[in-house]
């Protein structure tokens, strides 16, 4: 990418970008632009430039965006956090679930499911785990690329229990994490481990909502499949956050396989009073080798941003389950890996969750059928 600073033009704002920044078109290339809301009209100058897509940054807002509204935090745009407090909620859902509708649809060339987007109950405030650095006594967030650091005294997407912690806080640690598990706070260094590499959901509120449409939809497959047995099969199923709602709901036998040794300890805490369920450590990689050759009746897989590795693409398209739940974090891998799944599978339903509102990302649930049982 070419650095080419002082090269400056006027674009429309006309959608966002996964990733939060506002894309608009200039002389056929596509060009990204932090801060940014469609519906802007913006004088930019170019800081990056490739044969296909520019990036640039805001020098003007010629004319606001009718979706705009005043940024709620002092630090916003500064501390690296937050994509989007310059867009009104309502509008931050249907620019995500537009961008989301746009890249399906450039990408699988079938008709594809009507796309709902669930909102978070909690626009600010959501957040119940937040990482945190230290300098000289204050405790702060770096700016994306760790350039700057910006001290802060409330974060507005943390819990307010957090923020109460933060205030009273004096921690010796250079780079630590408070984490609100619904009844107290807790504060641990992420470098000596904390529970950084072990997964939480971070907005307990949708998690909530997620879980309940997850039990539907396996409700809605369940009453349309035979009766006969087949396993429930989870990977990368961190804590049992999805594991243990639907055991209760479920009689389920089967396993899950998770990679990370203190959410493999959690998961089986959890789980310990289920008989006929066995949570592995290992990695997902490997399902080829644990799986008992039994048949899949439903299978709930949740990666991280990476999506599914090739191998584990192959090994779900071998043991072919019936039904498949696809959680993701990262639409663009969410997207390469249905473009291969769509062979054996038709997609039943997309939902999007805005688990990170003011933020450029998403997660989107997707229910998929063998197409031949
Ligand atoms: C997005 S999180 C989902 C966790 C869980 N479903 C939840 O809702 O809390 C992804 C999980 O996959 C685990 N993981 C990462 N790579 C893995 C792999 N190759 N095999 C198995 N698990 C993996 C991570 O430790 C993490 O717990």
């Amino acid at each position: 990418m070419t650095e080419i600073r002082g090269e400056r033009a006027i674009i429309k704002i006309d959608r966002l970008a996964f990733g939060g920044s506002g894309i608009g078109n200039h002389e056929g290339l596509v060009v990204f632009v932090p801060l940014a809301c469609p519906g802007d009209l913006v004088s930019v100058e170019f800081t990056k430039k490739k044969k296909s897509f520019a990036e640039a940054r805001i020098l003007e807002v010629l004319e606001e965006s009718p979706h705009r509204q005043e940024p709620p935090c002092k630090h916003f745009g500064n501390c690296g956090g937050c994509d989007l407090q310059h867009i009104q909620y309502p509008s931050q859902l249907e620019f995500k679930k537009q961008a989301l509708e746009s890249l399906l649809a450039r990408q699988l060339k079938f008709e594809l499911p009507k796309i709902e987007i669930i909102g978070s109950p909690k626009e600010f405030h959501y957040r119940n785990r937040i990482q945190l650095n230290q300098q000289k006594g204050r405790f702060g967030y770096f700016e994306k690329g760790r350039k700057s650091f910006t001290a802060i005294e409330n974060c507005l997407i943390a819990r307010e229990e957090i923020n109460k912690t933060l205030t009273l806080l004096e921690s010796q640690f250079k780079r630590f994490e408070i984490y609100f598990d619904g009844q107290d706070t807790h504060v641990s260094p992420t470098e000596y481990g904390g529970s950084e590499g072990s997964f939480i959901q971070v907005n307990p509120e949708l998690n909530e909502i997620l879980i309940k449409r997850l039990i539907q939809s396996i409700e809605i497959n369940e009453s349309k499949l035979d009766n006969s047995e087949g396993l429930f099969v989870e990977l990368y199923s961190g804590d049992a956050n999805f594991t243990l709602p639907l055991l209760e709901r479920f009689s389920f036998n089967g396993y899950s396989i998770e990679l990370n040794q203190k959410n493999v300890e959690r998961a089986r805490e959890k789980l310990n009073p289920i008989n006929g369920f066995k949570v592995m450590k290992g990695s997902a990689e490997d399902i080829n080798k644990v799986h008992p050759g039994d048949r899949v009746k439903h299978m709930l897989v949740d990666p991280p941003r990476d999506g599914l590795s090739q191998t584990v693409v192959d090994s779900v398209m071998a043991i072919r389950p019936q039904c498949l739940y696809y959680i993701s974090c990262h639409p663009a891998t969410l997207v390469r890996d249905l473009k291969i799944l769509k062979d054996q599978y038709d997609l039943l339903e997309i939902s999007a969750f805005d688990m990170f509102p003011q933020t450029g990302h998403l997660e989107v649930f997707c229910s998929l059928k063998l197409k031949t049982p």
